[in-house]
């Protein structure tokens, strides 16, 4: 794993987004495998204003994201579709048929996601990382060999995400469709994001600990080409 370990989230942001440009300069057609959360958004605001200002272009690039809540219409406001189209694919030149979210609750939904990607071999996987170390919305406990899967969120992750949905838990979704971490092992390269005291635990875990279920983000430590880009409160515990 390559560690960078930035002042603040501004520069994890900055040193992700030049990353994430390498790639797709190097490849204009890249297939980026694409996250949401808070974490991300820096990374993204980057990717547009670069788009506006110096044309990197994304008319040939190919993204899927990782995951989505069960029970939210794509149209919803916090639907990891809508958060997309609004926080980066709006500012883009992707197309739109290039851009692919999982989307519902069935087994032969996540077949079907797999078998979408099966054409394709993710240049990038950006990740964030949860409070409890999860990747994507793959929970403790996860087996490393899961794909694509419906899975129950953990309280912790519905408290986390509480922030989204008026603070009310109750209006978070009990469950969501993510590609699983045999999913997220097959990427070329691995940048993972995290920022803020609250992931410092996690990280320590995904860093330090040894690879276990218990910490989903530690099958990492099995990938060969892992970018971390931290923030100081995030590598505090390092
Ligand atoms: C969410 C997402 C993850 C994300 C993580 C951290 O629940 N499913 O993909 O990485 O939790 O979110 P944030 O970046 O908002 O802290």
């Amino acid at each position: 794993m390559k560690i960078i370990v930035t002042d603040n989230y501004e520069q994890a942001s900055l040193e992700a987004f030049k990353v994430m440009k390498g790639v797709v300069v190097k490849k204009p057609n890249a297939v980026l495998g694409l996250a949401t959360g808070s974490t991300p958004l820096g990374l993204y605001k980057n990717m547009i204003e670069d788009h506006k200002e110096n044309g990197t272009s994304y008319k040939d690039v190919v993204s899927f994201n990782l995951d989505e809540y069960v029970g939210l219409p794509r149209d919803h406001k916090e639907s990891y579709y809508t958060f997309m189209h609004t926080n980066l694919f709006s500012g883009l030149d992707i197309l739109e048929e290039n851009v692919h979210l999982p989307y519902g609750n069935t087994k032969e939904d996540c077949d079907a996601y797999e078998k979408a990607m099966e054409d394709y071999s993710v240049d990038v996987q950006l990740l964030g990382i949860g409070g409890n170390g999860h990747i994507g919305f793959n929970e403790p406990g996860t087996p490393f060999t899961e794909t694509t899967h419906i899975v129950e969120l953990q309280e912790r992750t519905r408290v986390d995400n509480a922030r989204f949905f008026d603070n009310d838990i109750n209006q978070v979704p009990t469950h969501a469709i993510t590609m699983g971490i045999a999913t997220i092992m097959k990427a070329k390269k691995v940048l993972l994001i995290a920022t803020g005291e609250n992931k410092a635990d996690a990280v320590y875990a995904m860093i330090k600990g040894e690879p276990t279920v218990d910490c989903p983000a530690s099958a990492l430590q099995n990938h060969p080409d892992v970018v971390v880009v931290l923030d100081k409160a995030a590598a505090s515990k390092l």
